[in-house]
C-alpha cells in the first residue's frame, strides 16, 4: 500500500481529492449541488457532530465536490485541513475575523495586498481591534512588538506588489515562544512551491482565485490550516456563514490537477523575462526573489521550491505619460486585475501609497508583471515594441 505521507507533489496533485469507487468509476468528483441534505430519522439528523466538517449535513458546510478540492489542497501542501472560501479575500477576512476580538492587538506586515489593510483600517479598527503594521522585513525583532493582548500575526511573503520575502521561520519562531499563531498569504508561493506547514505556518490562505484554479475564471479562497487551529478557523467561517458554489469547486480541482506544469512553465518564461528586463537600459531593478541579487533570494532559496511568474519591475525615471505609453501599447499583456491565469498581465502599481510603518521608495515608476502560457519570446518582443512606445511618448 502506498503511503500517502511519501507522496511526491505531482502524485498528489494527480491522486488526491478523488475517489472514483465512490462515484461509479468517474475519475473526477461529480459536480453535487445541495442545499437540503436528508437524514434516515430524527436521530441521525440531531445527532450531527457540529464539529464534522467533513460530512454531509446542510450546502452551506459544502457537498463531496468541495470536501475533493479541500483534501487534495490540504494534502498538497502538508496541512491538517482546508476550507473553500468565495474569494481570497474572504479567507484572508476570516482568518483575521477569527482571532479578532475588542481589545485584541494583531501584526499586520506592512506589505500586505492592498485591501487586507483595507479590511484591517475599516472593519477591525473600529470595532475595537488594535492594528499594528510591521516592517516586513523584521524577522525575529517580531518578538519585540509581540504583547500580551497580542492573538495573531499576520504575514505575506512575498509581497504581491513589492516582493519583500519574510523570514517566516524566524517570524513563527518569535510568535509560537509566545503562543501566538502565525497567518500567512501564501498565494505567491502557492501549495505547490511552498510546504508552509514545514516553516512554521498555522494558518495559510490562498486566493484560489490565481495558480489554483488557473484559468481567470474562477474567484476562490482556499485556507488550510495545522490540527491546533482547524476549529478556531473553521468555525468562525461557518459562523460568517461563507459557503463556495460546487460548480467553482470543480474548476478549482480541475485547475489544481496541472498546477505543476503550468507554475514550472510559468516560472521558467518568467525567468527568462525577467533576466531579460535585468538588461534593459529602462529597467532600474527587477523585484523577483527567484533571481540571484534579489534582497530576498537566500530566503526564497531556503523556504521556496520554486517562483510564481509575477513580479515588479522599477523603470528609471521617466515621464506618467511614457509608462501609461508603454503599458497601453503592450498587445499580448492585458491590462487588468489579478494574476496566476494562463494570461499574461501588466499594470503600474504604486505601494508607497499604503505603507504606514516603513517607506518604499524604489527610485521610479512600479510595473507589475504576470506572466502566463505564452511564449516568452512573443513576450519578449512585445514588452520590446512597448519600450519603444514609451521612448516616443517620453
Ligand atoms: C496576494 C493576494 N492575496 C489575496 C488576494 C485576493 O484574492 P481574490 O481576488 O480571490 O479575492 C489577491 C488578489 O489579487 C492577492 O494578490
Amino acid at each position: 500500500m502506498t503511503d500517502k505521507k511519501k507522496l511526491k507533489r505531482d502524485t498528489i496533485t494527480s491522486h488526491a481529492g478523488r475517489d472514483p469507487l465512490r462515484f461509479d468509476g468517474v475519475v473526477n468528483t461529480p459536480v453535487y449541488r445541495a442545499s437540503t441534505v436528508l437524514f434516515p430519522d430524527v436521530e441521525s439528523y440531531q445527532g450531527r457532530d457540529p464539529d464534522d466538517y467533513k460530512v454531509m449535513r446542510y450546502g452551506i458546510y459544502g457537498t463531496p465536490t468541495t470536501f475533493a478540492l479541500e483534501e487534495a489542497v490540504a494534502q498538497l501542501e502538508g496541512g491538517h485541513a482546508a476550507v473553500a472560501l468565495p474569494s481570497g479575500l474572504a479567507g484572508i477576512v476570516a482568518a483575521l475575523a477569527a482571532f479578532a476580538r475588542s481589545g485584541a492587538h494583531i501584526l499586520i506586515a506592512d506589505s500586505v495586498y492592498q485591501p487586507t489593510r483595507n479590511f484591517c483600517d475599516k472593519r477591525l479598527r473600529p470595532l475595537g481591534v488594535d492594528i499594528e503594521y510591521y516592517d516586513p522585513l523584521i524577522g525575529l525583532a517580531i518578538a519585540g512588538l509581540i504583547r500580551p493582548e497580542t492573538t495573531a500575526v499576520f504575514c505575506e511573503s512575498p509581497g504581491s506588489h513589492t516582493f519583500e520575502m519574510q523570514d517566516i521561520p524566524a517570524i513563527a519562531a518569535a510568535a509560537h515562544a509566545k503562543d501566538i499563531p502565525v497567518l500567512v498569504d501564501t498565494t505567491w508561493g502557492t501549495p505547490y512551491f511552498f510546504r508552509a506547514f514545514e516553516h512554521g505556518v498555522d494558518i495559510s490562505i490562498h486566493a484560489g482565485t490565481k495558480y489554483i484554479s488557473g484559468h481567470s475564471d474562477v474567484m476562490m479562497g482556499i485556507v488550510v490550516t495545522n490540527e491546533r487551529y482547524w476549529l478556531t478557523l473553521r468555525r468562525a467561517v461557518a459562523d460568517y456563514g461563507y459557503c463556495v458554489s460546487p460548480d467553482d469547486c470543480y474548476l478549482a480541482l480541475r485547475g489544481l490537477r496541472t498546477i505543476g506544469v503550468r507554475m514550472r512553465q510559468q516560472q521558467q518564461s518568467a525567468l527568462k523575462i525577467a533576466r531579460w528586463l535585468q538588461a534593459r537600459p529602462e529597467v532600474l531593478r527587477v523585484l523577483y526573489p527567484a533571481l540571484e541579487g534579489d534582497p530576498g533570494h537566500t530566503i526564497w532559496k531556503r523556504d521556496f521550491s520554486g517562483a510564481a511568474s509575477l513580479f515588479g519591475v522599477i523603470l528609471k525615471p521617466v515621464s506618467d505619460q511614457a509608462v501609461t505609453a508603454l503599458v497601453d501599447s503592450l498587445d499580448l499583456f492585458g491590462i487588468g486585475s489579478s494574476w496566476g491565469g494562463f494570461e499574461s498581465l501588466a499594470i503600474r502599481a504604486y505601494p508607497e501609497k499604503y505603507r504606514s510603518a516603513t517607506q518604499w521608495n524604489p527610485g521610479g515608476p512600479l510595473l507589475r508583471l504576470h506572466i502566463g502560457l505564452e511564449d516568452p519570446d512573443d513576450l519578449i518582443s512585445d514588452l520590446e515594441q512597448g519600450f519603444a512606445q514609451m521612448h516616443r511618448a517620453g
